[in-house]
């Protein structure tokens, strides 16, 4: 069986992922490719990493060139991709790499992204508890946002485990630049990012927020609050995430490092793509650039009470593109890991 795929925002880091690993996935067949503003340029001029793709001729972003294939990765600006998604034919699959359909209370929606929500898809991150049986067979997905993956990655097995108090997360995280896609912003610049890191969207705002709080009220089945702090790393892609919470301790039930990490081992044993690292070895986002693979280390500060864990992925592929070809093929019943054997790069 061979999959007609299109994939849109193609000119930009989401879209140029997604390609990447499309062209080695053995199963599909890659059609229209589209853009924006670089509608009508040759692929190569924009993705010169992508060689076997680099005659091709990007298309503009419409409905019509997008729908007649069986799988439509959207790769767009939050807002664009609703609009585009709301008129594709039912039976498409479509794989969101935005934020559109993420949420699931539209209050939340309209209060970080001020405008209407557009409603809400399965979310694509299969290790989550129950997300492989909501993603087999459906036709619309939201693939989570980069440090999303990175936090609930991080902290899921210890709520699902009822491990963690849900009032005191503190979460912060490092980027590399690639997460705020290509377009030209000062900040983004060499001069202003090389040898320097800083914080933004501190106090609250940063629009992942409620995606995180989501994730994790869903693993505790009550809602979880948390404190998250982005910062921007000198580096071109990657997220090391330091996710920290209280350890619940009940009247005969003392937790220490031994459950805690009992219950990270047991709930990624099976895994392919995420690992507790062995005791002793800590995550580095050079481990898994390039690769679909999430690492973790973490270790119970029994002075202040609190586990900490430290989460690595690559934003562009585990914290993007992998995460949306993995969902697709849980989806279609492929393979899971089609199209996503790559190991990391080093050094
Ligand atoms: N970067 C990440 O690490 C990351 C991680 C998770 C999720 N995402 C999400 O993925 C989506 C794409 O992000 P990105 O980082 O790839 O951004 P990007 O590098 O800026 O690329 C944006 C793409 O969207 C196209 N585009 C811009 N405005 C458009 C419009 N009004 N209608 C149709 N197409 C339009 C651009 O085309 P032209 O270049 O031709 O103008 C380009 O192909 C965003 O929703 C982002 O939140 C990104």
């Amino acid at each position: 069986m061979t999959i007609s795929v299109a994939v849109s925002g193609a000119s930009g880091y989401a879209g140029g992922e997604v390609l990447r690993l499309l062209a080695g996935h053995p199963d599909v067949t890659i059609g229209a490719i589209t853009a924006h503003s670089n509608a009508g340029s040759r692929l190569g001029e924009l993705q010169p990493h992508l060689h076997g793709l680099a005659d091709r001729i990007l298309e503009d972003t419409t409905v019509d060139n997008l729908a007649g294939h069986d799988v439509v990765f959207l790769a767009l600006p939050h807002g664009a991709s609703a609009e585009i998604a709301a008129q594709l034919p039912a039976g498409t699959l479509v794989i969101d790499a935005g934020a559109d359909h993420r949420l699931e209370d539209p209050e939340a929606w309209e209060k970080f992204y001020g405008s209407a929500h557009a409603g809400t898809w399965p979310y694509g991150l299969p290790e989550l508890p129950g997300q492989r049986d909501a993603l087999r067979g459906a036709t619309r997905i939201a693939v989570p946002g980069c440090y999303p993956t990175s936090a609930l990655l991080a902290l899921a097995p210890g709520f699902s485990n009822g491990l963690l108090e849900g009032d005191d997360v503190v979460i912060v995280s490092a980027s590399g630049t690639s997460g705020a896609g290509k377009a030209a912003k000062v900040n983004l610049i060499g001069a202003e990012v090389m040898g320097s890191m800083s914080p933004y969207g501190v106090g609250g705002g940063h629009r992942h927020t409620p995606e995180i709080e989501q994730g994790l009220s869903k693993a505790l089945g009550a809602p979880v609050t948390v404190s998250f702090t982005p910062t921007l790393a000198p580096m071109s892609r990657g997220i090391l995430t330091t996710a920290t919470a209280k350890v619940r301790q009940q009247p005969g039930r003392s937790v220490g490092a031994a459950e805690l990490r009992a219950a990270w081992a047991e709930a990624y044993a099976d895994e392919p793509f995420v690992h507790l690292l062995p005791e002793g070895q800590w995550p580095s986002t050079k481990s898994v650039q390039g690769s679909n693979h999430a690492v973790m280390q973490l270790a119970f500060d029994e002075h202040t009470g609190r586990v900490i864990v430290c989460c690595a992925i690559d934003n562009l592929t585990k914290g993007t593109a992998g995460g949306a070809v993995q969902s697709m093929n849980i989806a279609l019943g492929l393979a899971e890991s089609a199209g996503l054997n790559l190991q990391g790069v080093a050094p």
